[in-house]
């Protein structure tokens, strides 16, 4: 079995470029941040796959619990000819949706899109052979930037699933979702995973896991700083901390360094200081109410037409129209 060609909207110049200007605003602000898009090598791909497995990290099983009760009723409402994919990683919960379009006999075409190239090269391979009947075009892109390169022409259900929606701030997330509703055809679809409000005794294990795997997940993208950039980040410098923020609704996954230090920066001739406990916040998790959700999708530009959760109502799946 040949595995088709992967469509890349994001060459390692691109992506180098994009890294230098992210890690130089973001280490020189007076509060550190950096974007969780970067903690997605093959390492970090790997690592969140590790998360999904954790006792304490729910999202993944409670998203695929409702996947697995309403994924035929997805594929009898969207009739959909072409799955998209955002933020596609391994598609595993996504064989879900592709058995029930599949079985409905609707869809021809699967385009799962992602920055990190290894996670996607991995998934392409693998459902090429297991589904010889659909077309696979992987596209290797930012789902902030490249929606316009996403195939047009039959309609699209467009699955964000993991409730990934919540890493973006939420000014980043209403111009996504206006992005999203302006590449779709009225009529075409939003199948949305967001994490919901819960309590944080079963929030923060979830971010903060027993083993110590989100930990390195996080600690990560100093790795991927150090490999691409020439950075002299010690990982291990670095504590991994992650707190509820009540007020935004967010978790809040941070690096606070151990210790007072300077970390030169080769490729950006930069030196970063870093005084005893201070943090560099790596990601935001924003959670969800099913009112407020709903509300920032009609003003994007969607109407939501379903809404489930898994028995525990951890998690939320939501089905929207672009009208
Ligand atoms: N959808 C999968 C994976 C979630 S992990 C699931 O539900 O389990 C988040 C995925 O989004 C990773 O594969 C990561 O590489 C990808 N990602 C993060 N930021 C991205 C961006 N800006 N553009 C495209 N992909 C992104
Ligand atoms: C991909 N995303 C939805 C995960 C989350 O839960 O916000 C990333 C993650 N961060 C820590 N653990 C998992």
């Amino acid at each position: 079995m040949t595995v088709p060609e992967l469509e890349i909207h994001l060459d390692e110049s691109d992506l180098a470029r994009s890294l230098r200007d992210d890690v130089r605003a973001g280490l020189t602000a007076p509060a550190k941040w950096l974007p969780p898009k970067w903690f997605y090598d093959a390492r970090g791909s790997e690592l969140f796959e590790e998360i999904t497995r954790l006792p304490e990290y729910y999202p993944t099983r409670a998203e695929r619990a409702v996947l697995t009760a309403y994924a035929t009723e997805i594929a009898d409402v969207t009739v959909a000819k072409t799955l998209v994919e955002l933020g596609s990683g391994s598609s595993d919960k996504t064989r879900l949706l592709l058995d029930a379009l599949s079985r409905h006999g609707s869809l021809g075409t699967f385009v799962p899109l992602d920055v990190s190239a290894a996670a996607l090269r991995d998934a392409v391979a693998a459902l090429t052979a297991e589904y010889p009947n659909l077309s696979v075009r992987g596209i290797v892109g930012d789902f902030t930037r490249h929606l316009r390169v996403l195939p047009g022409g039959a309609t699209r259900l467009v699955a964000f699933l993991g409730g990934t929606i919540g890493n973006l701030l939420p000014a980043e997330r209403r111009e996504f979702l206006t992005a999203l509703r302006a590449v779709l055809e009225p009529g075409e679809w939003l199948l949305l995973g967001s994490d919901l409000v819960k309590d944080e005794r079963i929030l923060l294990p979830a971010y903060d896991d027993a083993a110590g795997v989100t930990a390195e997940f996080n600690r990560n993208v100093l790795r991927v700083v150090n490999r691409e950039l020439g950075a002299s980040f010690d990982p291990e410098a670095f504590d991994h901390v992650a707190v509820w923020n009540p007020a935004d609704e967010w978790i809040e996954m941070r690096l606070r360094a151990r210790e007072a230090m300077r970390v030169p920066i080769a490729g950006l001739d930069l030196v970063v200081e870093f005084d005893e406990g201070e943090e560099v916040r790596t990601e935001i998790s924003a959670k969800f109410r099913r009112e407020g959700l709903a509300r920032e999708l009609e003003s994007a530009g969607f109407a939501l037409r379903r809404w489930w959760t898994d028995p525990d109502g951890l998690f939320g799946v939501s089905l929207s129209q672009a009208v």
